[in-house]
């Protein structure tokens, strides 16, 4: 999938001022940081650097402010975070750029870290303005990109700025997700067997026709199921159905035969009158749904058979939740198929989690360890599953 990039070890960063994209859009809550995981994943990058003797300028976004700064995006907070993690002082700069942040970066000494203010509080880190990308460019001497999260947005810092500043290289954390996700769908051990959940087969149509062409079997949950089981002729009650997708749904059912592919679906589900919790949830048998039922999550009968489907598997590719597992009552579904999943990990096949919600569920569950890899993209993965080129990576030198 794509060109193999340049490294950090194809650099020679020491006393040189490195500028490093990182994907901090976390979770802050009261000036906290929630979920550290992305901050974490960049640390071997960041680590190396230091090591190197390299001077470190690490720029992100946060959140998706609009009309310039605002303090409930401010990456300070992350700045904190980091010093924590790393045992040493990170310097925060106000801003992204101007003279100020130049100052900044030019008083740097070898293996000191400094964090630059949100990107996005400039419009033109969106808009990949080039007058934009040139002015971060003039912060360092040397490019990295460890940002996988942001690597599908054609941004200032992610793609403007490899116009103006080279060597421009791979972070540890962007090579492990290339390779991970890559080699996965290049080269997979069989049986290959995906797992596909979310709401809407519009979303997921080019990753659910991409995965056809190199799967064994596909396992389909989340509320996507019912467009594919109406177009099947089942009874979906008030389940969330895309009445405009069902020859979209039919038409994979049809690929899939075609490739001799073993397109799976839940037998069971837990069925509700509301989604959000207010209304109990009960198992039922999908031709037992009611008229005035929503099916909330993938039933324990189709969780058995889903880990069945899986238990030969050598290499598995997951991406999107088989219910609506922010509610602990029907989580059930997608907490089944994560430890089915897991027990497959500790007998030696490779399991790739892309991204996003699955991950976030995974990590709920307290089984983020047992997984080959989880990914830190959402739509980024997403996007590569699909086979699409990532802006963030193409613009960076090959080998
Ligand atoms: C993400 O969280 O998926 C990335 O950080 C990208 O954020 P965005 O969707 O706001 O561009």
């Amino acid at each position: 999938m794509g060109d193999v990039k340049k490294g950090l070890k194809d650099l020679q960063p020491a006393g040189k001022r490195a500028l490093v994209r990182v994907d901090f859009n976390v979770p802050v809550k009261n000036g906290l940081v929630g979920d550290d995981s992305r901050i974490v994943a960049a640390l071997p990058t960041i680590r190396y650097l230091i090591e190197q003797r390299a001077r470190i300028i690490l720029m992100s976004h946060l959140g998706r402010p609009k009309g310039g700064p605002d303090t409930k995006n401010s990456l300070k907070p992350v700045a904190a975070r980091l010093e924590q993690l790393l045992g040493q002082p990170v310097a925060f700069a106000p801003d992204c750029v101007g003279p100020e942040v130049e100052a900044l970066a030019r008083s740097l000494q070898d293996g000191q870290v400094l964090l630059l203010e949100n990107l996005r509080f400039h419009p033109e880190e969106e808009a990949n303005d080039a007058g934009f990308a040139q002015r971060l460019a003039a912060l360092g001497e040397l490019y990295v990109n460890d940002a996988f999260g942001t690597a599908h947005r054609a941004h200032g810092s992610t793609e403007g700025v490899t116009h103006f500043l080279r060597p421009a290289v791979a972070g540890f954390l962007m090579q492990k997700e290339l390779d991970y996700l890559g080699r996965t769908l290049e080269s997979p051990r069989r049986p290959f067997v995906a797992v596909l959940g979310g709401a809407k087969i519009s979303g997921k149509i080019d990753v659910l026709t991409q995965l056809l062409g190199k799967v064994d079997r596909l396992l389909v949950g989340g509320a996507m199921m019912f467009t594919f089981l109406k177009a099947q002729g089942h009874p979906t009650g008030k389940s969330l159905v895309e009445d405009d997708r069902l020859d979209m749904a039919k038409a994979v059912l049809e690929q899939a035969k075609a490739r001799g592919v073993e397109l799976v679906l839940p037998v069971d589900c837990v069925a509700s009158a509301a989604a959000d919790g207010s209304a109990p949830g009960r198992t039922v048998r999908l031709e037992d749904l009611g008229p005035d039922e929503m099916g909330v999550d993938i039933g324990p009968e189709s969780v058995k058979l889903f880990a069945a489907k899986l238990q030969d598997a050598k290499t598995v590719v997951w991406n999107g939740p088989m219910g609506i597992f922010e509610v602990p009552a029907f989580a059930a579904g997608t907490l089944g198929v994560a430890r089915a999943m897991a027990d497959l990990t500790s007998h030696g096949a490779v399991t790739v989690v892309g991204g996003g919600d699955s991950v976030a569920a995974i990590q709920q569950a307290g089984l983020a360890d047992k997984f080959s890899h989880l990914s830190t993209g959402g739509g980024a993965s997403l996007e590569f599953l699909e086979g699409k080129v990532l802006p963030g990576v193409a613009a960076l030198d090959g080998i």
